[in-house]
């Protein structure tokens, strides 16, 4: 089934709290300007970005539990954080529950938290809009923003540095998806592809 913007305003409206779904407002507009400038689907870039966080705001057990229940679990390392499992919930549910069927849109929502090896440009997107959609307010977040629309590549891989960097900072714990996607973007952009 063909997600339409609407309907996923209106899922989002009734799950998320407001602030919540204030932040999905601003990861949407945000996506949908980058998809503009880049060239991409604006269309597939506005669901994407409505939709991104609708599980987020489950009980972290039911998360965990769900998680469990539907296979979504790939390493040790999503248990032990499993504050990254909501993108991929999101993404189930919806492709299991509404029928929704647009690999793009749906690959763009379940990585949205760690991103993957061999991102698309609108996984970028979503990844990067999450990160720098217009409320967000920290040193540097200008810079990003601009990198973006001088290379969604780059700019999401300055994204990516700068999670690593906070991380570590902050004595988190990295998960392996989050590395395999920064060496993985330096890896494209260095040869090109
Ligand atoms: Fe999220
Ligand atoms: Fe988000």
């Amino acid at each position: 089934m063909e997600l339409r913007a609407e309907e996923v305003l209106t899922l989002a409206a009734r799950v998320l709290s407001e602030e919540r779904l204030q932040h999905t407002l601003f990861v949407a507009d945000h996506a949908v300007n980058l998809a503009k400038h880049h060239g991409l689907d604006q269309i597939k870039a506005r669901c994407a970005g409505l939709a991104h966080d609708l599980a987020k705001e489950l009980p972290i057990k039911d998360q965990l539990d769900l998680a469990r229940r539907w296979n979504l679990l790939y390493c040790p390392e999503d248990e032990q954080s499993p504050y990254v499992l909501h993108g991929r919930l999101a993404a189930y549910w919806l492709e299991h529950y509404y029928k929704v069927d647009d690999p793009d849109i749906l690959a763009a929502i379940a990585n949205h938290t760690l991103g993957r090896a061999g991102m698309s440009r609108l996984e970028m997107l979503i990844y990067s809009a999450d990160l720098t959609e217009s409320s967000r307010d920290f040193p540097k977040v200008d810079k990003l923003r601009q990198s973006l629309y001088d290379d969604l590549e780059k700019g999401t891989l300055a994204c990516v540095e700068h999670t690593l960097i906070y991380l570590r900072e902050n004595n988190r714990s990295i998960h392996p998806l989050t590395e395999l996607t920064y060496e993985d973007l330096q890896r494209r952009i260095k040869v090109g592809t």
